[in-house]
């Protein structure tokens, strides 16, 4: 299902109204990230948005957000609330269409979606009005690597806290296996129902090496509470329906978190940095993915600080590493890439270890 309307004989000199370029942007952001399906259902969202003869029903759900910026995610709020109609069984004729539940997406996807959108217009404005959930789990596998990265097959235990952890999934990261390369060995504990296959790309960390997590504590300053009805379907629904592989790991990973349930503190990042503690004969891991552009200038100036004056106080026997996935420039200038990065103490080093993807996997190892 690639293609979709284009935007033929519209005026190239008119300005998108913020909406619109936001949703052009996002499907062309989907196509680029493997999601054919989400590409075409926005183009077309946006082809009925700018036909004035187009059918109302994106326009009526979609009213008051015209002026919207791309920061809103509106786009993938709207096929989120979608996918969790088909998630909880309320769109029965467009599952057949949603790979996430079996469906093979079509030509005839779209009037489905439509259809869908009219029929639940409320409950798609009330999904629309919550803030997009996501917990990708996939960045384990660049996380744990990292980790593994840093251990350098020390057996040293490791209390790993995080920020910016949404559900927690991440937390669990030791509890998943990883694959190096698409025949490679596996990492992690046989038997784990989470599964990154082809994760780990060039030099791989050892998948012998071993990982003891200790204690595990994440913050978000809005945390998912998976023991509330209905939150994981929520999460799942923002997982991008014609991703099976990041659907079914999201899957695995939830329904791993019901039996290890991770504590998720509804900290801010930089309370959360306050508090910390270094503990002798243990490696305190502060780690955070895809979180560090949802803080204020100041507020990574702030956690920039606390680390390096509590950094300062680790020793060989208490180390400290910040270890995080972010999207970053390589050089001034450059493009975005999304580098796995460790500061270690006692020292302050920070050394790139790897380039990834935004969902994590996989992972190319410098
Ligand atoms: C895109 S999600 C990433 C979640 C998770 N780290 C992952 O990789 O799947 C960004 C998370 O950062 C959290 N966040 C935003 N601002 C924050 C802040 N000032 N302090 C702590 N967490 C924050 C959001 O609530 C959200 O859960």
């Amino acid at each position: 299902m690639t293609g979709g309307p284009t935007t033929a004989g519209r005026d190239p000199a008119a300005a998108d109204p913020p909406l619109v370029a936001h949703l052009r942007e996002q499907a062309d952001a989907c196509a680029g990230m493997g999601s054919p399906l989400y590409a075409d259902l926005l183009r077309r969202c946006v082809a009925d948005l700018v036909d004035p003869g187009a059918p109302d029903t994106v326009r009526a759900v979609l009213a008051g957000r015209h002026d919207a910026p791309g920061p809103a995610a509106t786009g993938l709020r709207l096929l989120g609330a979608v996918h969790h109609l088909v998630l909880t069984g309320r769109a029965p004729a467009l599952a057949a269409h949603y790979p996430s539940v079996g469906g093979t997406p079509g030509p005839g996807t779209w009037p489905v979606v439509r259809d869908v959108l009219a029929a639940h217009a409320d409950e798609v404005v009330a999904f629309l009005n919550g803030p997009p959930q996501t917990n990708e789990v996939g960045r384990s596998a660049a996380l744990v690597g990292g980790l593994l990265r840093v251990l350098a097959g020390r057996d040293l235990p490791v209390r790993l806290h995080e920020i910016g952890s949404s559900a927690g999934l991440n937390l669990n990261a030791d509890r998943y296996r990883v694959q190096a390369g698409p025949d490679g060995g596996w990492w992690g504990p046989p038997g784990s129902p989470v599964q990154l296959a082809d994760a780990w790309h060039g030099t791989v960390p050892d998948v012998t090496a071993p990982l003891r997590v200790v204690e595990r504590l994440g913050t978000d300053v809005a945390p998912v509470d998976l023991r509330r009805p209905g939150a994981a379907e929520r999460l799942l629904a923002y997982v991008w329906a014609d991703q099976v592989d990041r659907v079914r790991r999201t899957r695995a990973a939830l329904a791993l978190a019901a039996v290890h349930p991770v504590t998720v503190e509804p900290v801010d990042a930089v309370t959360a940095v306050g508090r910390l503690e270094l503990r002798p004969g243990h490696l305190t891991v502060l780690w955070h993915s895809v979180m560090w552009q949802y803080l204020s200038r100041p507020d990574q100036a702030r956690v920039g600080e606390l680390l390096a004056r509590f950094g300062a106080t680790a020793t060989a026997d208490a180390p400290l590493v910040e270890l995080s996935l972010e999207p970053e420039r390589p050089a001034p200038g450059a493009r975005h890439e999304f580098l796995v990065a460790a500061r270690t103490w006692p020292g302050g080093e920070r050394v790139v270890l790897g380039t990834s993807v935004g969902h994590g996997v996989p992972t190319r190892w410098h």
